[in-house]
C-alpha cells in the first residue's frame, strides 16, 4: 500500500476523501493533518476525528496545524461547507483526541519513522505544508511526491480566476511548487467533473447504509447558497478525486507542464498554467526560473471515478 498523510480543512469533500482513503486497500493512511480553510481549526480537527468514527478506522494519528494562512487573516468559506463544515450533516461528538503535538510535528516523525518515502496528499490550503518543507527541507528525500488538490487550468472558484485552496495561501503554494518534490496537480478542471448524479446521491443519503446516509448527506447537503441558488458543488465527490488519483491514475489525462502561482492583483492565488504546444517561448524573456513544472490532470473518466469512489466504500 502507498503510505500517505493527508493534510486536510474538513469540510464536506474531505470528509468524502477521508473516507474514501481510509477504506482503499492501495492506501496506508500514516496521519492527519489539519489547517484552516473550509473552517476553523478548531472544527477542522474535531471534524476529522468524527468522520475518523463514520470510517471505523483504527487509530490513526490527527494534529492540528496552522490557523491560519501564511501572510493573511483566515477567510470563512462556511457559504460552502456551512458553519460547521461539514454541511447539514451532524456527527456525534468523538472520543478520539487530537495529538498534542502540531501537525507539522506529527507529518515530521512520520515521513522519517517510513520504509517507504511518504506521499503528501494536499487536500486544502497548503499552509501546513509549507511550514514543514521550511523547517525541516532534508525530509524531502523520504517524500515520494504530492499530490495536491487546487488550482485550475481554467475556471476559478474563489475568483473567477483563483481556486479556493490556492487563493487561501498562495505563498504557502508557491513555497511547495518549489520544494523541488515533484508536484501532482488535481485542479479544478478535473474536480468540477466528478460527482455522484442525483437520483443516486439522494438514495444514498436516505437509504439503509449508515455510512451511506452520511456520504449521501455529504454528497446532497453541501451548501445552501439560497433557495433559488443550487451549489457548484453539488454532488461533486471533490478532494475524493485527488485520492482517487493516488490509485486509478489511469483513468487520467495528465502533461507535464510549467505553473506558477499569481501572487498580486485580482488574479492573486491563480495557478498559470503553461499550456501551449512549446511551453517556455515567451516573446519577452527573463521570467522562466519562476515556473515550475507540475503533472497536471487536464482531464478525466468521471463515471470511472465515481464508480471507484462508491465500490471502494462499498455502496457501489
Ligand atoms: C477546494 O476548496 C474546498 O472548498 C474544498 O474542500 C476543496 O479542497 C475546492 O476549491
Ligand atoms: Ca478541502
Amino acid at each position: 500500500a502507498i503510505p500517505v498523510i493527508l493534510d486536510v480543512d474538513t469540510g464536506v469533500d474531505d470528509a468524502l476523501a477521508i473516507l474514501f482513503a481510509v477504506a482503499h486497500p492501495g492506501l496506508d493512511v500514516l496521519g492527519i493533518s489539519c489547517v484552516a480553510g473550509n473552517a476553523s481549526l478548531e472544527r477542522v480537527v474535531e471534524n476529522t476525528l468524527r468522520i475518523l468514527d463514520v470510517a471505523g478506522a483504527p487509530d490513526i494519528p490527527v494534529a492540528a496545524g496552522a490557523r491560519r494562512p501564511l501572510l493573511e487573516p483566515a477567510r470563512s468559506a462556511s457559504h460552502v461547507h456551512g458553519e460547521g463544515g461539514l454541511g447539514t450533516l451532524r456527527l456525534p461528538p468523538s472520543d478520539r483526541r487530537a495529538r498534542d503535538v502540531s501537525s507539522i510535528e506529527l507529518m515530521r516523525t512520520l515521513i522519517e519513522a517510513s520504509p517507504h518515502p511518504v506521499t503528501l496528499v494536499a487536500l486544502a490550503p497548503q499552509t501546513n505544508l509549507a511550514l514543514l518543507l521550511r523547517q525541516y527541507p532534508d525530509l524531502t528525500s523520504n517524500i515520494e511526491r504530492i499530490v495536491f488538490m487546487g488550482g485550475s487550468a481554467s475556471v476559478g472558484n474563489a475568483t473567477a480566476v483563483a481556486e479556493f485552496n490556492v487563493w487561501h495561501d498562495p505563498e504557502a503554494a508557491a513555497i511547495v511548487l518549489d520544494s523541488g518534490i515533484p508536484t501532482f496537480m488535481y485542479g479544478l478542471d478535473v474536480f468540477n467533473q466528478v460527482g455522484i448524479a442525483e437520483p443516486a446521491a439522494s438514495a444514498l443519503a436516505t437509504g439503509s447504509s449508515e455510512l451511506g446516509r452520511v456520504v449521501g448527506s455529504l454528497l446532497t447537503n453541501r451548501i445552501v447558497l439560497g433557495a433559488d441558488r443550487t451549489s457548484e458543488y453539488s454532488g461533486l465527490i471533490g478532494d475524493a478525486g485527488a485520492v482517487c488519483a493516488l490509485v486509478d491514475p489511469g483513468a487520467l489525462r495528465t502533461e507535464m507542464r510549467p505553473v506558477r502561482i499569481q501572487l498580486s492583483g485580482y488574479g492573486r492565488g491563480q495557478t498559470l498554467v503553461d499550456l501551449r504546444r512549446h511551453p517556455g517561448e515567451d516573446i519577452v524573456h527573463g521570467l522562466a526560473e519562476e515556473w515550475e513544472t507540475v503533472e497536471v490532470a487536464l482531464d478525466v473518466d468521471a463515471p470511472r471515478y465515481a464508480r471507484l469512489f462508491l465500490a471502494t466504500l462499498g455502496l457501489g
